[in-house]
C-alpha cells in the first residue's frame, strides 16, 4: 500500500459535469470527501444528487471534469489504463445498484470474477466462493444461475462477490435496496464487522435511514455537494433526526 496513513480515498473539490440536450448537467459541484481506512461512511440523497457519479469516480469508472481522486495515494487520473484496472480489481470491490452479474455464467462463476485474474488456485478459489456465498445464506445455489434467482438474490450474489477479495474499500450502491428488513441487517452487520474487524473502508449509499445509521459518517448529498454530516450510531449518535430520517 502506497496511501497515506489516513485516508484509502479522497477527493478534492471534485466537479463532475455532463454535457445535456440544453444546458450542462453538474453531477458534482465542489465535492471533498476523505475516507479513511477502516471508516464506514454511508451516503443518502435524493435521486440526482450525484451518489452513484462519486462511487465511480472513487471506482475509476469515471474522471472529473476537475478536482482530484485518489485512492491508496494514487491520483486515478493519471493512471494509465492497466494500472486503474489493477487498483479497480485488487483494491476495491464494488457492488453496483443493478447487480451486473454475467447471465451465462453460473453463480459461483459470477462471484469467481474478481478471484480469477490474481493467480489463485481453482480449490482456492472454490473454497472462498462457498465461503463469501454462505455469508449471505446463498451456498445452495452455486451451481444455479442468475435468472433462477430473485432481484434479493442477485444482490446478494453481488454482495458475495464483492466480499470475494480482500479489497481494502468496498463501494455498495443500495445493496439492501432489494432485501427484506432481516436480510438487510444481516448484510450490514457483515459489512460492519469487516470494517471493525478487518479495517477495511466501505462507502454505502442507501435511501434507508436505518441502514444508514450502521456507518460511522452519515454524509447527505444535495445537488452535487455534502449537504450535512453526521455520526453514525456506533459512534454513539442519537440518529433520528438525520435529514432523510423518518
Ligand atoms: N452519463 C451521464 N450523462 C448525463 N448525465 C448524467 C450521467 N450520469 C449521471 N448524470 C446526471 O448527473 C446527476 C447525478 O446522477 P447520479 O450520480 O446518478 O445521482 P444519484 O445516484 O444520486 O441518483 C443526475 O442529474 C443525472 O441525471
Ligand atoms: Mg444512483
Amino acid at each position: 500500500m502506497t496511501g497515506t496513513a489516513e485516508g484509502i480515498a479522497e477527493l478534492r473539490d471534485v466537479h463532475v459535469t455532463y454535457p445535456g440536450r440544453s444546458e450542462q448537467v453538474h453531477a458534482l459541484r465542489g465535492l471533498s470527501l476523505t475516507v479513511r481506512r477502516g471508516e464506514f461512511i454511508t451516503v443518502m440523497g435524493p435521486s440526482g444528487s450525484g451518489k452513484t457519479t462519486m462511487l465511480n469516480l472513487i471506482a475509476g469508472l469515471e474522471r472529473p471534469t476537475s478536482g482530484s481522486v485518489c485512492v491508496n495515494g494514487q491520483n486515478m487520473a493519471k493512471l494509465n489504463d492497466t494500472a486503474a484496472s489493477v487498483i479497480r480489481r485488487r483494491d476495491i470491490s464494488y457492488v453496483f445498484q443493478f447487480f451486473n452479474l454475467l447471465p451465462r455464467l453460473p453463480v459461483g462463476e459470477n462471484v469467481a470474477i474478481p478471484l480469477r485474474a490474481d493467480g489463485i488456485g481453482v480449490a482456492e478459489i472454490r473454497r472462498r466462493t462457498r465461503d463469501v456465498l454462505e455469508k449471505v445464506g446463498l451456498a445452495d445455489r452455486i451451481d444455479g444461475f442468475p435468472d433462477e434467482l430473485s432481484g434479493g438474490e442477485r444482490q446478494r450474489v453481488a454482495i458475495a462477490r464483492a466480499l470475494a477479495t480482500n479489497a481494502g474499500l468496498i463501494l455498495a450502491d443500495e445493496p439492501t435496496g432489494n432485501l427484506d428488513t432481516r436480510r438487510g441487517e444481516e448484510i450490514l452487520n457483515i459489512f460492519r464487522d469487516l470494517v471493525e474487524g478487518e479495517s477495511r473502508s466501505i462507502v454505502l449509499v442507501t435511501h434507508d435511514h436505518r441502514a444508514a445509521a450502521y456507518g460511522d459518517r452519515m454524509i447527505s448529498l444535495r445537488d452535487g455537494q455534502i449537504a450535512d454530516e453526521v455520526a453514525g450510531k456506533h459512534r454513539g449518535a442519537d440518529v433520528s433526526d438525520f435529514p432523510g430520517a423518518g
